[in-house]
């Protein structure tokens, strides 16, 4: 059933995705030195960044990209088909997503130099995206108002819990880990360095050009088209929305900008990393 809510550790999971048993699964994650680790709160640009690695692996050869969608390549490993999609997976590195907090995944890569790649947007971009997600995502709950939902997100009550737990959680253990953090839109190059892959310009170009937005919007591998409409409602949106920073000026009044503003000053008064977006 799509509409069944796992709640773990505090938070709630979509259940057509998330078990218990794949939820715990996660927590035991045997990490290798190797592995590729995309780490992000929902809307962050998890699937740019799973776009992006996948190119850099491939020197910018978009075959892979092309012909294997994105949750084989790089799975969520708290999901529950990715115990079994990595026993018969040969990549190397291995790449996987998780949308988990750190306090969850932390003991597991404890003493792990797995390369960890988190990637962050600005919070008011990150909900708006959710916002409109949550109207085509059969497995979320509806979303309710606008007002209703900004006040949610703001609570942390929403499926994967707190951005705010989410973004200090990890940022926090950035220097315990292999971690490499990411808050700007232009990034390629500096990922193909983190991963220790340089490359040619040519092949960095070809790298921007197919995970550029309009490349990736007609991308089936990429872009959920493939995902039936009982589970994401095609009519009522589109998994590639807008990929523009700053589209929540043309949904935020004046009076929740202020709101936002308030509570972000306050719950971020102990993040380690001073983040000012646009
Ligand atoms: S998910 O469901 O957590 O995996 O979603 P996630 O991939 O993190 O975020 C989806 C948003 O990222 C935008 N997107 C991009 N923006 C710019 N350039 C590229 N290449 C790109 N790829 C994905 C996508 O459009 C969603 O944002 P919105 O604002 O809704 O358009």
């Amino acid at each position: 059933r799509l509409d069944v809510t796992e709640v773990f550790h505090g938070i709630s999971y979509p259940g057509h995705l998330h078990t218990q048993d794949s939820l715990h699964h996660a927590l035991k994650f045997p990490f290798q030195d190797t592995d590729v680790l995309i780490v992000s709160y929902p809307k962050s640009g998890t699937t740019w960044m799973q776009e992006i690695v996948t190119l850099i692996s491939s020197r910018g050869d978009p075959h892979l990209s092309q012909s294997s969608p994105n949750w084989t390549r790089a799975p969520w490993l708290e999901q529950y088909y990715c115990a079994d999609l990595l026993k018969s997976s040969t990549s190397t590195p291995r790449v996987l997503t998780t949308h988990l907090p750190h306090d969850l995944l932390g003991p597991a890569l404890q003493e792990s130099k797995a390369r960890i790649i988190y990637v962050s947007r600005n919070p008011k971009d990150v909900l708006v995206s959710f916002y409109h997600f949550h109207k085509m995502a059969n497995f979320l709950p509806d979303p309710g108002s606008f007002p209703e939902f900004l006040h949610q997100f703001l609570e942390g009550t929403l499926h994967f819990g707190s951005w705010f737990d989410h973004i200090k959680g990890w940022t926090s253990q950035a220097a315990a880990l292999n971690l490499f953090f990411l808050y700007t839109y232009n990034f390629t190059n500096l990922v193909s360095s983190f991963l220790q892959r340089p490359l040619l310009e040519h092949e960095l170009n070809n790298c921007v050009k197919h995970c550029s937005f309009s490349c990736m919007k007609d991308n089936k591998m990429i872009n959920y088209s493939l995902i039936p409409d009982e589970i994401l409602d095609h009519s009522k949106g589109c998994f590639m929305r807008k990929g523009e920073i700053g589209d929540w000026k043309n949904m935020f009044t004046g009076e929740q900008n202020r709101y936002f503003d308030t509570v972000f000053k306050s719950k971020m008064q102990d993040c380690i990393l001073k983040l000012v977006w646009e």
